[in-house]
């Protein structure tokens, strides 16, 4: 697959993902797969995003390869905003105009330089839609990547017929409570089953302007002016919600899971396994802690980076892990709580969770997905920890926060039986049981055999001729040829 091009004629790739970590590093992985395919990549960073990452990883952490090359457009976000907690509404007013200016500017510069190729293609996040403006005026071809679930995307798909039929915007915001979001939606394809409270959340608003909710229709609709769609998840795990989204976008390429994929065809000489883009430091003390652990013992805590909860959830979610007596590693992000985490330091917390619990800021997640004694995963149900859990054979207990994690929340526990749901009100008594159910229990030992099941259909997918794997081939083809 790997065919060196060299000189003016090697084709260069330019991508922009969404500066949020969960669009981060499905974009990074893709990034590096086309190096490996011979592409010339720029990777797109905003600027706030570089300098926060060169802090928490050091100064050569984005210094890249020769070939793999960084850069910055800004985000728009004025310096006041809370910038360690990203404001997706605000960052989808400012983006689509100052990183327009910026972006624009930026292509022009990489246009005009001779110390790098020829631009060939600009391939962006399903959701930075303002990059199909500068492609347009530099016909320049564009493809994109969508980072959610294709259950996900499919959901995103139907907010607008959503709007159509008098769900949005709620009457009343008392619908969010009143049992109106158990109604069952039976009229999208390939979602039988599906209740208006497992669609993705931006719906759930009686502002009929609301920002997040037209957003992503406009996302969706920009869409299908790009020359391919590019899906981290592979065929025989959505094959049927897959075909529906094929209608809207016949030129899809689901080439998932990407760090499958990745590790196929890697070798060791490989530069860029060096470069990471995680935004908080890592603390990887937890392996050594999990070295002495029994084989399938631990309960893994990670609710991605975007969760805010409150402290009384904190507090919910800390007693249940304790109380049910399994060992557990969490991760609590400095900013994963709306006010402070002081229940982790509470006296009687420390006292009774002695010596089971580890306590870390942020961790190498695929590592310690696949190590040995991680026995279940506590998730948000995020489309990357979904998939990672999969790939690592982890059964889930799965709190949905906002988004599409509730669309695969849904398919997890419903369809691929690899999850079970813990209520979005959540309390101790529902963590601790479901808890030892995962980690013990008969439904956790039959999730974590089809979690097996799923993990083996995903290599298959990302092996030579499987699914995945020729998708990805197809997609290198177009690539090289958009611009011939
Ligand atoms: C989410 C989801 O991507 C998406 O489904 C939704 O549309 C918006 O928000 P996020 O909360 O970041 O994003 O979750 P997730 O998709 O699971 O991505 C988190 C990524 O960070 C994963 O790749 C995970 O491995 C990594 N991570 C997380 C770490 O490496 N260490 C950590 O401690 C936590």
């Amino acid at each position: 697959m790997n065919d060196e091009m060299d000189g003016p004629r090697r084709p260069h790739v330019v991508c922009v993902p969404l500066p949020a970590q969960g669009h981060i590093n499905p974009m990074l992985k893709l990034a590096k797969l086309l190096h490996l395919s011979g592409f010339y990549i720029t990777f797109v960073h905003t600027k706030f995003n570089f300098d926060r990452l060169v802090k928490s990883n050091g100064p050569n952490s984005l210094k890249g390869l020769q070939d793999f090359r960084f850069e910055t457009i800004s985000d728009g976000l004025p310096p006041q905003n809370q910038r360690g907690i990203l404001d997706l509404p605000d960052l989808c007013r400012a983006i689509p105009v100052e990183g327009l200016c910026s972006f624009r500017q930026l292509i022009a510069k990489l246009v005009s330089s001779t110390h790098v190729p020829p631009v060939t293609c600009i391939l962006s996040d399903g959701v930075m839609g303002f990059t199909l403006k500068v492609a347009q005026e530099l016909n320049i071809p564009e493809f994109m990547l969508f980072t959610p679930s294709a259950c996900g995307m499919l959901g995103y798909l139907n907010l607008q017929e959503l709007e159509k039929r008098g769900y949005f915007p709620l009457r009343d915001d008392k619908n969010l409570y009143d049992g109106y979001l158990e109604t069952e939606i039976d009229w999208i394809p390939a979602m039988r089953g599906i209740r208006l409270k497992d669609l993705p959340t931006f719906f759930r608003t009686s502002n009929s302007s609301d920002t997040m909710f037209h957003y992503n229709i406009d996302s969706v609709n920009n869409a299908t002016k790009a020359k391919g769609i590019i899906l981290n998840t592979f065929e025989d795990l959505e094959a049927e919600v897959l075909e529906a989204i094929r209608i809207k976008y016949p030129k899809l390429y689901p080439i998932g899971p990407l760090q499958m994929l990745l590790k196929q065809l890697s070798n060791s000489e490989n530069q860029l396994g060096s470069i990471d883009l995680n935004l908080w430091k890592e603390d990887d003390r937890c392996i050594t802690w999990m070295d002495q652990r029994d084989k399938g013992s631990v309960v893994y805590v990670n609710f991605g980076s975007l969760v805010i909860m409150t402290a009384k959830q904190l507090t919910e979610f800390a007693w249940g892990l304790t109380n049910s007596k399994y060992h557990f590693l969490w991760v609590i992000r400095p900013n994963l709580v709306d006010c402070g985490a002081d229940v982790i330091s509470n006296d009687e917390f420390v006292r009774e969770s002695e010596g089971r619990g580890l306590i870390l800021g942020w961790c190498p997640q695929e590592k310690v997905l696949g190590h040995p004694s991680v026995g279940g995963f506590l998730t948000h149900c995020g489309w990357n920890s979904t998939l990672e859990s999969v790939c690592e054979g982890v059964p889930m207990a799965c709190w949905p926060f906002f988004a599409e994690q509730q669309t695969n929340c849904f398919y997890a526990s419903k369809k691929w039986k690899v999850g079970m749901e813990i209520e979005s009100d959540v309390n101790r008594e529902q963590v601790e049981r479901l808890v030892r159910e995962l980690m013990g229990g008969e439904k956790g030992k039959e999730m974590r055999n089809m979690a097996v099941e799923w993990k083996k259909k995903a290599q298959a997918a990302t092996s030579l001729g499987g699914s995945s794997y020729n998708n990805y081939c197809n997609l290198v083809l177009q690539l090289k040829q958009v611009n011939n």
